[in-house]
């Protein structure tokens, strides 16, 4: 990395990445680890929760909800209560929490027992993805080491103070990542979100007790906090916005990667500098700034962007988990759409009308315009049914499937017209994602609850586990699928 790259960069949580020794636990002590939690040990539950407040330290999970107020939410003195770790890490474009855990797993440790410290927790968990099957051996070795140093457990380093940390297997779903999804799964139930209100973690959370749920990045940053104070955790970043962020670059740039930035530097110093610009000579069209939920930022809007979550909100998307996606001029910004649609639709989880009909029918109408078979008010139907689904729906889900499908059609307008008028994709001369035809649901009169699914023919090879429910006939019908699909 030149000069001019490294003063982009600023090394808190990643100094000494490479270093094989830091996943061990003396690589970790040697690196300083383990030195917070003993300056913790000396701090009441209060003074730890105040340094984090005064620090700024927001969410690095998608919302960038202030960590310290959403600790002070949690009822007092109600036990048990539970601290957890969320590592699902499922949102496309994220893989920054996976290369924290895997190169410096006792940091996310450390900070865990320090933030259940915090907020008085009986019990804390750390919530690993189904898929990171290495990264969940990494995290329990981690806790066996840590016990056996006494920093886990009975008695933490002599303190008397006792904590349990437990490390769960994620259940290989996007929506178990979602807060109230995840407290179900922990739980053993199927990972679908509970209705908010009542059903705030703070209050009702793991096992229905107050729980504070926390993302990875969030609490790797909490013993820098600890050990250093807030002002030095604010003296990077801008005055909203503190501290570092690990921001996943990823996409058509020549050095996709991880990297740990201030915030608030230019997003054409990370793409241009950092990435070393666009891959091949390509000229940038879109960034999606922050995963696959975000809005796209047009090549003109980044030129503007600073990445931090008040700049990149005031354009009209956000900082989300993290995730800078780069979109070359040469990718079909339809093909691409089309893929996040069949992402959101597989990944709904079907309990509330608005998403699961909505992605469905999302996921429909794109296909068929790559396909060449789109109809003029194919763009208008697009953002209606954005539009039913943003606010309408349980989850945040519904609205990450929204948000990027409507500006998608909103801000290359002109793409999705060309596909329309020209019958065709102007990029491959045959669409990468066929249109879908829709089931029809053969209904006879006499019997209107048959007790055989309807079939689904053979030309609808994407996701025959889920099918038009029993409206789907009808809304077939209404959006103009029921013949050509
Ligand atoms: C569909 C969906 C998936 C999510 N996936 C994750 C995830 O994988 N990791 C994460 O930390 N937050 C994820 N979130 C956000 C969490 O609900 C929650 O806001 C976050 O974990 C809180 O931690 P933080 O305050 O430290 O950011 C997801 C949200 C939604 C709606
Ligand atoms: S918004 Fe989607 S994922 Fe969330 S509860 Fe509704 S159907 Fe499930």
């Amino acid at each position: 990395m030149s000069q001019a790259t490294q003063s982009l960069t600023h090394a808190r949580l990643t100094r000494d990445i490479d270093s094989p020794n830091l996943s061990t636990l003396d690589g970790y002590r040697a690196w300083g680890g383990y030195r917070a939690l003993e300056k913790a040990i000396s701090m009441t539950p209060a003074e730890i929760s105040q340094a984090v407040s005064d620090s700024g330290l927001a969410g690095r999970g998608g919302a960038g909800f202030p960590t310290g107020r959403k600790w002070s939410l949690m009822p007092a003195d109600k036990h048990p209560r539970y601290l957890v770790c969320n590592a699902d890490e499922s949102e496309p474009g994220t893989f920054k929490d996976r290369y924290l855990l895997e190169r410096n797993p006792h940091l996310v440790l450390e900070g865990i027992v320090i933030a259940a410290r915090a907020v008085e927790a009986d019990q804390a968990f750390i919530y690993v993805r189904g898929e990171y099957a290495e990264i969940q051996s990494i995290i329990q070795r981690c806790l066996d080491e840590a016990v056996v140093a006494g920093l886990v457990g009975d008695d933490i380093m002599g303190s008397g103070w006792n904590l349990d940390v437990v490390m769960h297997g994620g259940a290989g779903a996007y929506i178990c990542g979602e807060e109230n999804a995840l407290l179900e799964s922990l739980a053993g139930v199927r990972g679908r979100p509970r209705p908010k209100p009542p059903f705030f973690p703070a209050a009702i959370g793991v096992y229905d007790a107050p729980t504070a749920l926390n993302n990875v990045e969030t609490l790797a940053n909490v013993p820098f906090i600890v050990e250093h104070g807030a002002d030095e955790f604010k003296s990077v970043g801008t005055e909203k916005s503190t501290g570092t962020r690990l921001l996943c670059l990823s996409g058509h740039v020549k050095r996709p990667g991880v990297y740990e930035v201030p915030q608030g530097i230019p997003m054409t110093a990370l793409i241009d500098d950092l990435g070393g610009g666009m891959l091949d000579g390509k000229t940038l069209k879109a960034v999606q700034p922050g995963g696959s939920s975000s809005q796209f930022l047009t090549a003109k809007q980044v030129k503007e962007c600073a990445m931090d979550a008040e700049s990149i909100r005031a354009l009209g998307s956000m900082a989300g988990s993290g995730a800078i996606i780069v979109i070359a001029e040469d990718q079909c910004i339809v093909e691409y759409t089309s893929r996040l649609a069949d992402f959101y639709y597989r990944e709904s989880c079907g309990k509330c009308t608005p998403c699961r009909e909505g992605t469905f029918w999302l996921s429909r109408v794109v296909r068929r315009i790559e396909a060449g078979a789109g109809r003029s008010a194919d763009i208008d139907l697009m953002v209606d049914v954005c539009n039913n689904i943003d606010g309408k729906s349980l989850c945040a889900l519904g609205e990450a499937a929204a948000w990027p499908i409507r500006s998608s059609v909103q801000q290359f307008t002109d793409d999705f017209r060309a596909h329309i008028d020209a019958h065709a994709c102007p990029f491959h001369d045959q669409p990468v994602n066929p249109a879908i035809p829709v089931a029809r649901v053969e209904t006879p009169r006499e019997n209107p609850h048959p007790a055989e699914p309807p079939q689904i023919p053979p030309g609808d090879q994407a996701n025959t586990a889920r099918r038009p429910g029993p409206m789907g006939d009808k809304a077939a019908r209404l959006l103009g699928l029921d013949d050509d699909g």
